[in-house]
């Protein structure tokens, strides 16, 4: 079988697969999307497509990829495909839960701690040299114990991000999801709340749902407008959970502390783009997954995916 590879991955996947007798393509360039042409060109008689990365796998690509018959996903997140059309051409489709909600998670409450503090901020004025002497009434940040985080979406990563910060600050944890989690309100003596009762009692809030047409732009003014005057956002899910053009307005407006971000529409946000200049506002390039444990483990239930399906047996991580 053939496979091709939009990006090199990490471990020795590609020696394991190539021992068991597929024959593999990997893209040359690891910094930059594929292209939708090069993709379609590349694909051309390949039975797996491993993706990582976020070049849309909408329906036209998936009807131009006559000869793939099963989609790797190199992340757990897939708004940038079109399941209902690969379903419709029977092309598989599996993705990586579980393994990066850890790590994923951290990022979460590093992005929390560092905007609670200005740290990048601060950081930024070290390298620039404009530390300046000690002043009492500057660089003043606020602190997180005791205080009342709202996740929305409790899934795994929701979860572990609740875990942390109830773990360290004794924070109260209220949440919003699709549906009760009662496996995990008593373990973090977490109460369901509508979202609107989220905006209003949170210091925090945290997202962790999927990118789909209702969680789209899901924090808006009308969102920010409920919100607390302290609250920190935190956003490792998508950047399209979030409208930005109304964040950037809500920290102009003084109706929100600050936020944290791990994804930003677009990708990668542009250098001189307006949230940058806010001091309580802490950027990340995207890097929820990106521990070497947790690409490895990315990287091996790609690799097993593979085989069963090879072998015809059950998928590990299917979409559908
Ligand atoms: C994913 O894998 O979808 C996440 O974006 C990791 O941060």
């Amino acid at each position: 079988m053939k496979i091709f590879s939009t990006k090199k991955l990490p471990g020795s996947i590609y020696k394991k697969l190539e021992e068991k007798g597929f024959e593999i393509e990997v893209w040359k360039n690891n910094e930059e999307e594929i292209s939708s042409e090069n993709l379609i060109e590349k694909c051309k008689g390949v039975d797996i497509l491993i993706s990582a990365g976020y070049t849309a796998l909408d329906g036209e690509t998936l009807k131009a990829i006559t000869s793939v018959k099963m989609i790797c996903l190199y992340s757990v997140g897939f708004d940038h495909v079109d399941l209902e059309t690969a379903k419709a051409f029977n092309i598989k489709v599996t993705n990586t839960p579980e393994v990066l909600s850890k790590a994923t998670a951290d990022i979460a409450f590093l992005l929390l701690l560092a905007t609670s503090r200005k740290a990048f901020y601060l950081a930024d004025s070290v390298k620039q040299a404009t530390w300046g002497s000690f002043n009492p009434t500057a660089h003043l940040g606020q602190e997180l114990n005791a205080k009342t985080i709202g996740i929305i979406g409790l899934g795994k990563i929701g979860y572990h991000m609740a875990k942390l910060c109830k773990d360290a600050y004794e924070m109260k944890v209220i949440y919003h999801n699709r549906s009760p989690k009662p496996e995990y309100e008593k373990e973090l003596n977490a109460e369901y709340v509508s979202l609107e009762t989220l905006y209003q009692k949170s210091d925090v809030i945290s997202l962790h749902v999927d990118l789909n047409p209702s969680s789209y732009h899901l924090i808006d003014a009308k969102a920010f407008e409920q919100m607390k005057p302290n609250v920190i956002i935190v956003n490792t899910s998508r950047g399209d959970v979030i409208n930005q053009d109304d964040l950037v307005n809500a920290l102009e407006q003084k109706q929100i502390w600050g936020a944290g971000l791990d994804v930003t529409s677009p990708e990668p946000l542009p250098h001189d783009h307006p949230l940058l200049s806010y001091p309580q506002v802490c950027v990340l390039p995207h890097i929820g997954s990106a521990t070497m444990e947790t690409r490895a483990e990315m990287s091996e239930i790609i690799y097993q995916n593979i085989i069963a399906f090879s072998e015809n047996k059950p998928l590990v991580t299917p979409l559908y």
